[in-house]
C-alpha cells in the first residue's frame, strides 16, 4: 500500500483568540485595575532561570517607562558567559528526555500555557504598556496572538507527528521529524510578548530545549513568560530564561558549538552578525547551525488615483503611527500617483493631527512614547536629515517626561534620501510622488527590504501587477499594513528583511525539525 504524502495536510481550520471588546465597561475597569495593580509592583527584581532555579547574578539592568523615564518598572539579573555555559549543560542534559516526550504531551503544554495567557490577558497587557509604552489596544492584539502561537503550534506539532509512510509491497518507509537539540531564541522588545512566545513555543513543540534571550529593554515582560511557561509545565532545563547583553552573551551563545539553532528577531544589522558568526564550525562542533532570521522593513503603500481615499488615509495613519511606527511591518513611505497627492497628502495631515500623544497607559493615547532616549535621539536625527533633504509639513508637539517623538511628515524626499532607504523605526512618514504606477512600484521595492506593502486601489490591472511585482512576503490590498493574525496572515518577509519561513505559518515549525526516513525490508 503507497502512504498518502496528505498524511501531512494543513490544518482545516484553526480559531483565533479573540481580542478585547473595550465598548464593553466592565472590560475597561478591567484593564484599569491591572494597571493599578501592575504599577504597584514596580522596583521587583527578576532572576534567570537555569536548570529550574533562579539564580543570582553579578550584573542588574533597570528597565524604566518609557512614558516617564523616572520610574523604574523592575530590575533584571543579567547572566554571565560563565552563567551562559551553565544553562547549555542543563539544556544538553534535559534533550534526551525532552525529544522522547510524545508530541501531544508538548502540545498539551502549550495549550495549558495559552490558558494562562488569556487568565492573565490585562496583567500582560499592563507590564507591555508600562515597560515597551504600548498602548492598551496594541498590547490586547499582542496577548492574543500569543495564545494563537501556542495553540497553532501545539496543532501543527501533532499534524507533523504523524508523518508521511510511503510504504511499498515488502517495504516500509517511514518519513518522520525529530527534533534538532538546543535553539537559542534571540528576541526584539518591540513585540515583547507574542514574538517570544512564538519562537520559544515553537522550539519547545517540536522537542527542541530553548534558551530564550530577550531584549535587555523588555526583559520584565520576558520574565513573565518565564513564569507562564513554567507554571505550564515544561521541565527545568528544557526551558531557560537567560537575559543578558545581545553583544557579550548573546554572542558567545550564538557562536556556541553546542547550540543548533538561532531564531531571532531584530535589527538587518545584528541578524546579519548572527548569520555570519553561526556559519563559523567550532571546535568541537559536529553540525551546522540553522538560522531563522527575522528583520526589519522600509514598507512602502501605494495610493492609486482609483483609491479609496478615506480607507487610504486611514490605512496609512495606522499603519505609519501605530505604536510609533515601532513595528518591522509600519508603513514609512507613502507613495502617491499624481492625481491623488495633493488631496491625499492634506487629508493625511489633518488625520495625523487629531492623534493624542501621551503616554501609553491614559485611555486615550493613541501614540505613546519611544522605547528609549537612544531611539529618540536616533529618530530626531532622521527628522532633521528628512529636513534638509525634503519638505517638513507635519511635526507635532509632545509632552515632557517621557521618550516621545511626535508624529512626522516630510515630503519633496528623492528615492536614495536617507529616510527612503533605512529603516526608521519611528512615526516618521516620507510620502513620494509618482507619475505612474510602474514608476511607484519601483519606488516601493527600490530598498534592500522586502517585508510589508500596501496598495490601495480598485483598478484589477493595478492589483495584479502588485501582486506579481511587489517585493514584499505580506502584501495588503485596501487595508492597513501591520497586525499580522496567526494563519490568517503567516509573516515574515525576503531579501534583507529575512530568512526563514513565516511566523504563524504552515512552514514555520519544520525549521525546527530534521527529518528521517526509516526503511524497513518487510
Ligand atoms: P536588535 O537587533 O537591536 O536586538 C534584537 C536582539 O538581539 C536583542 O535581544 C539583542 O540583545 C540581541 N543582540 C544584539 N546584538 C547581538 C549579537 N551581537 N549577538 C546576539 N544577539 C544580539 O533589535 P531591536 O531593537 O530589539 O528590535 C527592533 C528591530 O527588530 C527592528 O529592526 C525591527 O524591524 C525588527 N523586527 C523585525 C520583525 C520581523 O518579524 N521581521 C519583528 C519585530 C521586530
Ligand atoms: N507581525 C507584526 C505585524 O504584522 C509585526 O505587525
Amino acid at each position: 500500500q503507497v502512504g498518502e504524502p496528505s498524511q501531512l495536510k494543513a490544518l482545516d481550520k484553526f480559531e483565533n483568540a479573540a481580542d478585547t471588546d473595550y465598548a464593553d465597561r466592565a472590560k475597561r475597569d478591567r484593564i484599569q485595575s491591572a494597571l493599578k495593580s501592575v504599577r504597584q509592583q514596580f522596583g521587583q527584581t527578576y532572576l534567570p532561570l537555569i536548570n529550574g532555579e533562579f539564580v543570582e547574578t553579578a550584573e542588574k539592568l533597570k528597565s524604566e517607562n518609557p512614558s516617564r523615564f523616572s520610574e523604574t518598572v523592575g530590575t533584571i539579573g543579567l547572566i554571565s558567559v560563565d552563567q551562559a555555559e551553565d544553562a547549555i549543560a542543563s539544556a544538553k542534559a534535559a534533550f534526551p528526555a525532552w525529544k522522547r516526550t510524545s508530541a501531544q504531551e508538548r502540545a498539551h503544554i502549550l495549550r495549558k500555557a495559552a490558558n494562562l495567557f488569556e487568565q492573565r490577558r490585562e496583567e500582560l497587557i499592563a507590564w507591555m504598556t508600562y515597560e515597551v509604552g504600548k498602548p492598551v489596544k496594541e498590547g490586547d492584539g499582542e496577548v492574543s496572538e500569543a495564545i494563537d502561537f501556542c495553540n497553532y503550534y501545539a496543532d501543527e506539532m501533532e499534524r507533523l507527528d504523524r508523518g508521511v509512510d510511503y510504504d511499498f509491497p515488502g517495504e516500509t518507509n517511514h518519513y518522520r521529524y525529530h527534533a534538532r537539540g538546543i535553539v537559542l531564541v534571540i528576541s526584539p522588545w518591540n513585540f515583547p510578548l507574542a514574538i517570544p512566545v512564538g519562537m520559544t513555543v515553537a522550539a519547545l513543540v517540536t522537542g527542541n530545549c530553548a534558551l530564550l534571550k530577550p531584549a535587555e529593554t523588555s526583559s520584565v515582560i520576558a520574565a513573565k513568560i518565564a513564569e507562564i511557561l513554567v507554571e505550564a509545565g515544561i521541565p527545568a532545563g528544557v526551558f531557560q530564561f537567560i537575559p543578558g547583553k545581545g553583544h557579550t552573551v548573546g554572542a558567545h551563545l550564538v557562536k556556541h558549538p553546542d547550540v543548533h539553532m538561532i531564531v531571532f528577531t531584530g535589527s538587518q544589522a545584528v541578524g546579519c552578525q548572527i548569520y555570519k558568526d553561526a556559519a563559523v564550525l567550532q571546535p568541537g562542533q559536529k553540525h551546522l547551525k540553522r538560522v531563522v532570521a527575522e528583520m526589519g522593513g522600509k514598507n512602502a503603500v501605494i495610493i492609486d488615483e482609483s483609491a479609496d481615499l478615506d480607507q487610504a488615509v486611514q490605512g496609512v495613519v495606522q499603519s505609519a503611527f501605530g505604536y510609533s511606527g515601532q513595528k518591522c511591518s509600519a508603513c514609512s513611505k507613502a507613495i502617491v500617483l499624481e492625481p491623488v497627492y495633493e488631496t491625499f497628502l492634506s487629508r493625511l495631515v489633518e488625520a495625523t493631527r487629531s492623534l493624542n500623544i501621551g503616554e501609553a497607559e491614559l485611555p486615550g493615547t493613541k501614540v505613546g512614547p519611544v522605547i528609549d532616549k537612544e531611539a529618540q535621539n536616533r529618530i530626531q536625527k532622521f527628522i532633521e536629515w528628512g529636513e534638509r533633504a525634503g519638505t517638513l509639513v507635519l511635526k507635532m508637539p509632545v509632552p515632557e517626561g517621557g521618550y516621545f517623538v511626535g508624529p512626522t511628515i516630510i515630503t519633496d524626499v528623492s528615492a536614495d534620501a536617507k529616510i527612503v532607504q533605512e529603516e526608521i523605526f519611528g512615526p516618521v512618514l516620507a510620502v513620494m510622488r509618482a507619475s505612474s504606477f510602474q514608476e511607484a512600484l519601483d519606488l516601493a521595492n527600490g530598498t534592500p527590504y522586502a517585508l510589508t506593502g500596501g496598495l490601495y486601489s480598485r483598478t484589477p490591472s493595478h492589483i495584479e501587477q502588485a501582486q506579481a511585482d511587489f517585493e514584499v512576503g505580506n502584501l495588503y490590498i485596501n487595508r492597513g499594513i501591520t497586525g499580522a493574525i496567526v494563519a490568517r496572515q503567516p509573516f515574515g518577509g525576503f531579501k534583507l528583511s529575512g530568512v526563514g519561513s513565516k511566523a504563524g505559518g504552515v512552514d514555520y515549525l519544520l525549521q525546527f525539525l530534521e527529518p528521517r526516513v526509516v526503511t524497513e525490508n518487510v
